[in-house]
């Protein structure tokens, strides 16, 4: 059987004799792999060039007398105190010219060669050492990049790298001034080395500065993963190398670095304290599960499983008997193949004293323990069945980062983020229980008969070509507000009025609008007046109909949802943020006009997701709440286990299978 649970462990935070009881008891519990090390720098070389592997490979050969293998963390996300004492340049610059100190973690300059030699130092060192132990199976390097420091540090070093990347980029100074914008406020620049890094000015950034800035960002951590990936592929030939990703999290662009590894992991803490309580709404969860697939287009690790209360000083509330597995098989039924869950054992000490693993302070098996033992032995035996295999939507939303990126510079309404705004489509069809996919927008995207773009902002000829491409033989694209703005540069683009050449695709052009800002709207679709939030496109239409019309405003009556056939397809144009019912509307409406069909009906928290192999359908359905649910599934399943019977328990997570002929 392959792997599909573990758990992260700290040996390192209890002493020897508790180890083997831990085996044991993981053994019992249907653990199958551990990830340890990524934060025990100092224990492993309490002084430059002293290395101690010996207690970690002390717990790598126990766990694997027990037939738990293990995947090593490279410990960089929190470089020792005698490493920052002796090169203090080490540590970050903040954007207000203060260097951060020591005592938490991530207190390190990607760019900073020194750091670079010492890790180049350790990963060697420690890779060499385990290359060859018939325990370890894999590595994870750092620890959720991007975290905490990613766009942090204005050091020289970092100047450096940035006038590097921007020469590499534009060439000649007169291109970056053009593409920049510098004529505004005076900005101009003689020589790329005047360049800095994004200080804090008096007021006011240049967005097309910061587009950049975010981009070379993003690049830096790529690289400097890619630092110890060569180092691993080199001295570890057999070992996989992954990281451990944070579901949308944009510090660095999650598609380049998955070129780095041999499959991405992700971490999901779906009740995690900075969440809406009791927890994250379920279609933000599954959004975030569907893009990490589409980071390698590829099943996932999760590597860090919320196993209790999540929180450092603040903490969120305690998941119910039963939920914790069933978000467990959700990350399954979304396309993750392992689960490995955070943490074994809550510590005792440190900042993560109250992040709750399996097991409490007192070591003492109890609840979970017993809840993820019955998980791992109820499903362990049937994911060998799908492991490797793929949901196959019919419908995708496309997702960028840069798109992301230049919201994050100029949100235009207070409340408007990107991923938000993506999360709002994905509702509706995750309501509806009709899977999605998420792409990139160079992607073939002729295998969807849907297709959603929201916030097209940052458009090139080559996209608009692409969503030509797709709707003149046969797609169905839905285009929003905010589309076709602005050029590559994130400078406005000027040549035509809204939304640009994609005007053509959508019949229409949009010479004005509004930011509604903390007022709401209207619009009337067929006889029902529906709410509208933070956005008004004024639309002309220029060949399409109008599907519905602003009921508020100077512009009621004007159209605020547009259809145009085009060629063989169709594409449709939102000029506005509906509210959760014309959204739900709307959709409906899309997905039945592209025949996209569902898997089912039941109540929004009763999930269900396919996972399909070249023979079968796997189909997971899970009841995400305390109460008992039922259910009614489009199409024959065969129930895994049991007698299907369209009803569930509290929390269950059900398993069918349809044989393709
Ligand atoms: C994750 C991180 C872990 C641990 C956990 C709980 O973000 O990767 O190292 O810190 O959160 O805070
Ligand atoms: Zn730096």
């Amino acid at each position: 059987m392959s792997i599909h649970f573990g758990v992260d462990y700290y040996p390192e935070h209890w002493e020897r004799e508790r180890w083997e009881t831990d085996a044991k008891l993981m053994k019992e519990m249907g653990v199958q792999v551990v990830r340890m090390a990524e934060f025990s720098w100092f224990k492993m070389e309490p002084q430059e060039g002293e290395f101690h592997f010996e207690w970690l490979e002390d717990a790598v050969n126990l766990l694997n007398q027990y037939g738990i293998k293990t995947i090593l963390g490279t410990p960089t996300a929190a470089p020792p105190k005698w490493m920052l004492d002796k090169n203090p340049e080490i540590q970050p610059i903040d954007r207000e010219g203060r260097r951060r100190r020591f005592g938490g973690r991530h207190h390190d300059c990607q760019s900073n060669e020194v750091y670079r030699a010492h890790i180049k130092r350790f990963v060697t060192a420690m890779s060499e050492k385990f290359a060859d132990n018939p325990g370890v199976i894999g590595w994870q390097i750092d620890n959720e990049l991007g975290n905490s420091h990613a766009d942090l540090c204005m050091c020289n070093a970092c100047r450096l790298n940035f006038e590097k990347w921007l020469l590499r980029k534009y060439g000649k100074i007169e291109r970056l001034n053009e593409a920049w914008g510098t004529a505004f406020w005076s900005q101009g620049y003689n020589k790329f080395s005047q360049i800095g890094t994004p200080l804090v000015t008096v007021v006011g950034e240049n967005p097309s500065a910061m587009l950049d800035w975010k981009c070379f960002c993003s690049d830096l951590i790529v690289d400097f993963a890619k630092w110890q990936a060569d180092i691993i592929r080199e001295k570890c030939p057999n070992h996989f190398i992954t990281h451990n990703y944070m579901c949308f999290d944009d510090k660095v662009n999650y598609y380049d670095l998955g070129e780095l590894l041999d499959f991405v992991s992700n971490d999901v803490y779906p009740a995690g304290h900075w969440h809406p309580q009791p927890h994250q709404p379920l279609y933000e969860t599954a959004a975030a599960h569907d893009v990490v697939r589409s980071y390698k287009k590829q099943p996932f690790w999760i590597m860090e499983q919320q196993s209790g209360i999540a929180g450092w000083e603040i903490m969120g509330r305690l998941p119910k008997p039963g939920q914790i597995s069933a978000w467990a098989m959700q990350s399954v039924a979304h396309g993750a193949d392992a689960v490995v869950f955070f943490r074994w054992r809550t510590c005792a000490m440190g900042t993560e004293q109250f992040w709750h693993g399996i097991l409490g302070h007192s070591g003492k098996p109890g609840r979970v323990y017993d809840e993820i033992k019955h998980l791992t032995e109820t499903f362990a035996k049937h994911m060998d069945a799908f492991e490797g295999s793929m949901p196959n939507p019919e419908v995708a939303i496309v997702y960028n980062v840069r798109q992301n990126y230049a919201f994050q510079i100029q949100p235009h309404h207070p409340k408007l983020t990107y991923v938000k705004e993506i999360y709002k489509y994905y509702r509706a069809f995750y309501e509806k229980k009709i899977p999605v996919d998420f792409v990139q927008d160079t992607d073939d995207l002729s295998k969807y008969k849907l297709v959603i773009a929201p916030l097209q902002f940052l458009m090139i000829p080559e996209l608009e070509q692409h969503y030509f491409d797709y709707v003149e033989n046969g797609g169905h694209l839905v285009l929003t507000m905010r589309t076709g703005v602005k050029d590559a540069t994130n400078l406005c683009m000027t040549d035509r009025e809204l939304p640009g050449r994609l005007g053509d695709l959508c019949g229409i052009t949009i010479p004005e609008y509004d930011c509604l800002l903390e007022a709401t709207g209207g619009v009337l679709y067929g006889k029902k007046e529906y709410l509208i939030k933070k956005w008004c496109d004024l639309i002309e239409l220029k060949g399409a109909r109008s599907l519905a019309e602003y009921s508020t405003g100077f512009y009621k009556q004007l159209p605020a949802v547009t259809e145009n056939k085009y060629e063989k397809g169709i594409a449709w144009y939102i000029g506005t943020e509906p509210g959760n019912d014309l959204m739900e509307d709307l959709v409906e409406y899309f997905t039945r006009r592209s025949d996209v069909a569902t898997l089912g009906t039941a109540a929004d928290e009763v999930e269900m997701i396919t996972r399909e192999t070249s023979d079968s359908i796997w189909l997971f359905v899970i009841n995400h709440t305390d109460d008992e649910q039922v259910y009614h599934l489009h199409g024959w399943y065969e129930m895994v286990e049991g007698e299907r019977e369209e009803f569930l328990q509290p929390f269950e997570v059900q398993l069918f299978v349809k044989r393709k002929k």
